[in-house]
């Protein structure tokens, strides 16, 4: 059987409308890596995967949703989606729009949005506006904006965007073939750790898998999950995370709390050597992706959780691709010789 995305796949156990019309970019279908070095540096004894969501069409697990949410506005016959982005919602708004023959209008934190992610919008042909502001100032336009004019409104606060996200906790249960003991992720808007919460409870309801405690991760410069506070002028080098107020920040604690998991911070010095560490396992994700990673080390060697004979799962949510230019900025650049043999040579010598 070919694949054809996660609607075709897991579409009967999402809450989607019956006009819902399958717009797909055969997203979804990720691998569960092991990374059996990786666990050997937070211990050992523990079954560790990446769930690498870089690998979907636009690169970024936001596809899951996308392709549930545009299937549903063009259904219905809409002509023009809108989001606010820290840069891969926007890109996979844009190129599923793009694929549905829709209008995608996306607003971004001006400068503060990684060249991949920008680069993918504009690509595929969005209206892209800069906002001389956070991603939660251009969140509460678009909310606004959207109530005014047919623009469909493609965030997460679409609960369409939810049922897709949940197609991830699927695949992880049924790649296993049970539900890890703990799933670790990155949290900024807190979409996807509520859709994960959301996935696992259905298929322990439907399917008697056992429940995963989540550890959720913020960034320690926009950790408004730890802090018990919105955040008014959220810093990171993690982009794709640097949000301030999320708009599912209840539902993301009630997530961590009921899974008997927590959510916690990590120093973008954390986040930036776990990168590199997944790197050099032949993993190349974008900051905000190794910031799940990151916590569960932090906790590991905090003593604060255990997973010796454990199975857990990292969710690594956008390739590094999307954002090249933090590596040449953190690492240093080639060197540079004469095209001379000897120059070579010394040069690997040395
Ligand atoms: N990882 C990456 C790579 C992201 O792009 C995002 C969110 C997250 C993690 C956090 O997921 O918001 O569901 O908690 N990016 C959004 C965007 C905000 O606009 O692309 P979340």
């Amino acid at each position: 059987m070919s694949y054809a995305g996660v609607l075709a796949r897991y579409g009967h156990l999402l809450d989607l409308p019956q006009h819902t019309a399958p717009v797909s970019l055969l997203e979804g279908n990720t691998p569960l890596i092991p990374v059996p070095r990786l666990a050997q540096s937070l211990g050992g004894g523990v079954e560790l995967f990446v769930k690498f969501e870089g690998l979907n069409p636009t690169g970024s697990f936001k596809d899951r949703g996308m392709t549930a949410a545009i299937s549903e506005a063009a259904g219905r016959g809409a002509q023009a989606v809108i989001c606010a982005s820290t840069g891969n919602t926007a890109a996979s708004a844009a190129a599923y729009a793009a694929r549905a023959g829709m209008r995608a209008v996306v607003l971004i934190p001006e400068g503060k949005v990684a060249a991949g992610k920008l680069a993918g919008a504009v690509a595929h042909g969005a209206q892209v506006v800069q906002i001389k502001g956070s991603f939660d100032q251009a969140l509460a336009l678009v909310v606004e904006i959207s109530k005014k004019l047919p623009l469909a409104l493609v965030n997460s606060i679409n609960p369409y965007r939810i049922e897709g996200q949940k197609t991830a906790a699927f695949e992880v249960c049924d790649a296993l073939g049970q539900a890890p003991d703990w799933l670790c992720l990155p949290v900024g808007n807190a979409g996807n750790i509520t859709a994960y919460w959301a996935g696992f409870q259905q298929y322990h309801i439907s399917k008697n898998t056992a429940l995963p405690h989540l550890l959720g991760v913020q960034a320690a410069g926009s950790a408004p999950l730890v802090l018990g506070q919105a955040v008014e002028h959220p810093e990171t080098v993690a982009t794709a995370i640097r949000i301030g107020r999320p708009a599912r920040g209840e539902q993301a604690l009630q997530a961590a709390e009921q899974s008997g998991g927590r959510i916690v911070a990590v120093s973008d010095r954390q986040i930036l050597d776990m990168q590199l560490g997944l790197a050099r396992e032949g993993i190349w994700v974008e900051p905000a992706s190794a910031a799940g990673l990151a916590g569960l080390a932090q906790e590991i060697n905090g003593g604060r959780i255990d997973v010796k004979g454990k199975i857990v799962v990292a969710v690594c949510t956008g390739h590094g691709l999307k954002d090249p230019d933090i590596v040449r900025e953190s690492m240093e650049p080639p060197q540079v010789i004469p095209p001379e043999l000897r120059a070579l040579e010394n040069l690997l010598l040395r």
